[in-house]
């Protein structure tokens, strides 16, 4: 067995993710909500899953993050884990659960790890979370964060339109990158900003920034499965790569068994007991 082949076996870890930057090897992170795809894409060697609250639009199909609750999170990550051998699996702390006070925020993180089997939390904001991201690092949670673009802010900012555009945006983006690596997290999600910005913070920062919508100077690339799969057509913001058109797969298959079975094609002698 080649060093490389055993290498994309290891399990990946907070501290491999570190290592990666340091070497320069990019890290590739997907979001899964469920045991089947989180075994495919695990299979498939990705580095980091993500169980996104973007599961409240893709699988439970709300307009926004907001409603998803703390239950409905651990349940799908947990499917996840119950999914996943190689990849770090991180699960986002929805809205609600961590923004009211620390002492919250640090029973939520807990009953992720406990409940879900997760290996890290994600929470969005900087200086206006600190004391959160304190206590659930001084718990032995790893967290990432998580700048720029913040669909649980949605309501703030009416629009989820390219973010920190603004010089004082920038600086702020900045200074809160800075602070989330002195607190202790150990990577940093940077959504929808400009690319020379996104550059400019992973330079800057030791741990690694993993992009969406952020350019290609990061330290990786995260992006909703069921967006790059093509299975949510209406859904295509100019960062967006599909990578297969799984709606057309799926409806030309579906429609196919419909046929079949409206036609007693199906099932067929071969095909029964
Ligand atoms: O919930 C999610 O899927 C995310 C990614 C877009 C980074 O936070």
């Amino acid at each position: 067995m080649s060093t490389n082949t055993v290498d994309n076996q290891r399990k990946v870890t907070t501290s491999r993710l570190i290592e990666m930057k340091r070497r320069g090897e990019k890290i590739a992170m997907i979001t899964a909500y469920d045991y089947t795809m989180a075994t495919l894409v695990d299979g498939a060697g990705i580095d980091v899953i993500l169980v996104g609250d973007s599961a409240s639009n893709v699988m439970i199909g709300n307009a926004t993050t907001l409603p998803i609750t703390l239950d409905q999170m651990i349940y799908h990550a947990k499917c996840v884990t119950n999914g996943a051998k190689r990849a770090l699996v991180v699960c986002d702390m929805p809205f609600g659960s961590y923004q009211g006070n620390s002492k919250e925020a640090l029973s939520s993180a807990i009953r992720v790890m406990k409940e879900s089997g997760a290996e890290a939390v994600k929470m969005e904001g900087g200086e206006e979370i600190r004391e959160s991201i304190e206590r659930i690092l001084t718990a032995g949670i790893p967290v990432m964060g998580h700048l720029g673009l913040t669909p649980q802010s949605i309501n703030k900012f009416g629009t989820y339109a390219v973010r920190a555009k603004s010089e004082r945006e920038a600086e702020k983006l900045i200074a809160d990158a800075h602070l989330l690596q002195e607190l202790g997290c150990f990577s940093l999600v940077l959504e929808k900003i400009p690319a020379d910005l996104a550059r400019r913070v992973a330079s800057e920062l030791e741990i690694p920034v993993i992009g969406i919508g952020a350019g290609g100077g990061v330290d990786g690339q995260v992006l909703v499965l069921q967006d790059m799969l093509g299975m949510n057509n209406g859904f295509s913001p100019k960062f967006l790569r599909r990578y297969a058109d799984l709606s057309t797969v799926i409806n030309g298959a579906v429609s196919h068994y419909i046929e079949d079975v409206k036609s007693s094609d199906f099932p067929n002698e071969n095909e029964q007991y």
